[in-house]
């Protein structure tokens, strides 16, 4: 059974209490859906571990960041074991606000995609070009050496773990355009044909998910893509008002498919 990705990460949003609510509704809303649906959620990190408590194990529970070291003097920072401790089971790495705020850079989420592996947590590893990559007709480049750098002396028996978020920094947020669904199926088939260039048949089986400005009028287009493989949504999903017509129409696309 292929299943495709579907989650939301909720940035610096939500407390405790609006989190408890709205895991109740969603563990309601995933009862009765497609198990080929695999939902996610990533809070912020005060809200893990009661978060934990209050979701159903069917849906994984994310955390936005964490550094590459164990311990140590890192002030501020989560590392690896805490998430694991809390039973987080993935980890979003290198989005493009922390790329853009916190200065995080692919030989850094390199480290950080190897630490997520041996902890066995899922790395979600975010990649996206820029308007400026994009200006100069560059995306693919960038997009290659992103997930070159990051992924680097990843074994092929570790990247079946791994996902990709294919995330155009141009589309995220909400100063972002949207992206055109055929664009953004070309950008998956240059990320698959890289992921088969690192690691033969495997690369042909890491999910790769689209994120940027998904909402209900587009969402569909970009899963008609053959190498898409789930959405990762923002400001959509974090209203279940929102959320639940998406996730009703992702069922109705899966049954036809
Ligand atoms: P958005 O966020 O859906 O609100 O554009 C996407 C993201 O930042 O992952």
């Amino acid at each position: 059974m292929k299943k495709i990705f579907i989650g939301t990460n909720w940035k610096m949003h939500k407390t405790i209490k609006e989190g408890q609510e709205y895991c109740r509704e969603l563990n309601r809303i995933a009862r009765d859906k497609d198990e080929r649906m695999q939902l996610f959620i990533i809070p912020p990190y005060t809200s893990l571990t009661t978060l934990r408590d209050e979701l159903d194990s069917s849906i994984l529970l994310g955390a936005q960041n964490m550094h590459w070291e164990d311990e140590g003097p890192f002030t501020g920072e989560i590392s690896p074991s805490m998430l694991k401790e809390i039973g987080v089971d993935l980890v979003e790495l290198g989005h493009s606000e922390r790329r853009q705020y916190y200065n995080e850079n692919d030989i850094d989420l390199n480290k950080k995609v190897h630490a997520a592996l041996g902890k066995e947590m899922i790395p979600l590893l975010c990649i996206g070009e820029k308007l400026e990559d994009k200006e100069m007709s560059i995306s693919e480049e960038s997009l290659s050496i992103q997930l070159k750098i990051c992924l680097k002396n990843i074994s092929s028996s570790q990247a079946k773990n791994v996902l990709i978020a294919y995330e155009p920094v141009w589309a995220i947020g909400a100063g972002g355009t949207e992206a055109p669904a055929d664009y953004v199926h070309k950008m998956h088939d240059h990320i698959r044909k890289v992921l088969v260039e690192l690691f033969g048949d495997i690369g042909q089986d890491i999910k790769i998910l689209f994120g940027g400005s998904v909402n209900r009028g587009n969402a569909i287009d970009y899963l008609k893509g053959s190498n898409v493989n789930g959405l990762f949504i923002g400001r959509s999903a974090w209203d279940l008002e929102k959320f639940e017509p998406i996730l009703n129409d992702i069922e109705q696309f899966l049954q036809l498919n």
